[in-house]
């Protein structure tokens, strides 16, 4: 049986009935209770709701699911993935638009490694004025102003290396009051990188000539003809790199 308690719920100072294993959340303005483990995604489907875009991995990597919530007394505006982020009592979800960006059209064998790029690329980056908004929206915890400092600097190499791990949610260009798209800055970079910075790989090479002459191709039909119950088996069994 669950335990009952009395807690308060957002803003109206009421008191109402919950079980102390549930949280109430609000979700397009409307209550519901939900488990408190859950993340943002779970809450919504708990709620009722089926979510059919906004959604791709579920695990933290895709960035398809950027959200945007309040937590009650609490003026500032949330930021997180909702897949990964865990509900808390009296949190206010609601859905986000799109995310603005003007995605460029680029010839990277037409391009240099240098400011001079991110210029004629994106030249929003330079309006930048280091407030740091797009660090503390990341969910990933990237000091995202830097990446686009060093981007002014042409310091591409270090954009790369800090914009590594960007899921490219696009919740640090949301909050920008600049209007820079940082996390395509951010591709820009690790392109020109993979593309004039780093030396040749062998390994790639060899693997490249490895699917152009078709090699995986058997296994790769055994795969798309396979169930989901074995593949997914399969995915979570593999040997992970440490
Ligand atoms: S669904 Fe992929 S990061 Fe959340």
């Amino acid at each position: 049986m669950q335990k009952t308690d009395h807690k308060s719920i957002h803003g109206s100072g009421k008191r109402q009935r919950v079980r102390t294993n549930m949280v109430n959340v609000f979700i397009m303005g409307k209550r519901h209770v939900v488990p408190e483990h859950a993340t943002i995604m779970r809450a919504i489907e708990h709620a009722g709701h089926q979510i059919i875009r906004g959604a791709g991995c579920r695990e933290g990597f895709c960035g398809a699911c950027g959200t945007l919530y309040r937590l009650p007394g609490d003026y500032k505006l949330h930021t997180g993935l909702a897949c990964t982020t865990l509900v808390q009592e009296g949190m206010v979800l609601a859905q986000i638009p799109y995310v603005p960006m003007q995605k460029a059209v680029y010839d990277l064998e037409k391009l240099t490694p240098d400011a001079g790029t991110i210029e004629k690329v994106y030249p929003v980056t330079f309006r930048c004025v280091a407030c740091g908004t797009c660090s503390k929206a990341c969910p990933q915890g990237l000091p995202v102003m830097d990446y686009i400092q060093a981007a002014m600097r042409g310091d591409i190499a270090t954009v790369a290396d800090i914009a590594f791990d960007c899921v490219a949610c696009g919740l640090c260009a949301l909050r920008c009051p600049a209007e820079i798209i940082q996390h395509e800055v951010g591709i820009l970079c690790k392109r020109l990188t993979g593309r004039y910075l780093r030396k040749e790989s062998r390994e790639l090479d060899e693997r490249l000539g490895e699917i152009r002459s078709r090699k995986f191709d058997a296994e790769y039909d055994e795969l798309m003809a396979m169930d989901k119950k074995v593949l997914t088996k399969l995915y979570y069994d593999r040997d992970i790199e440490p």
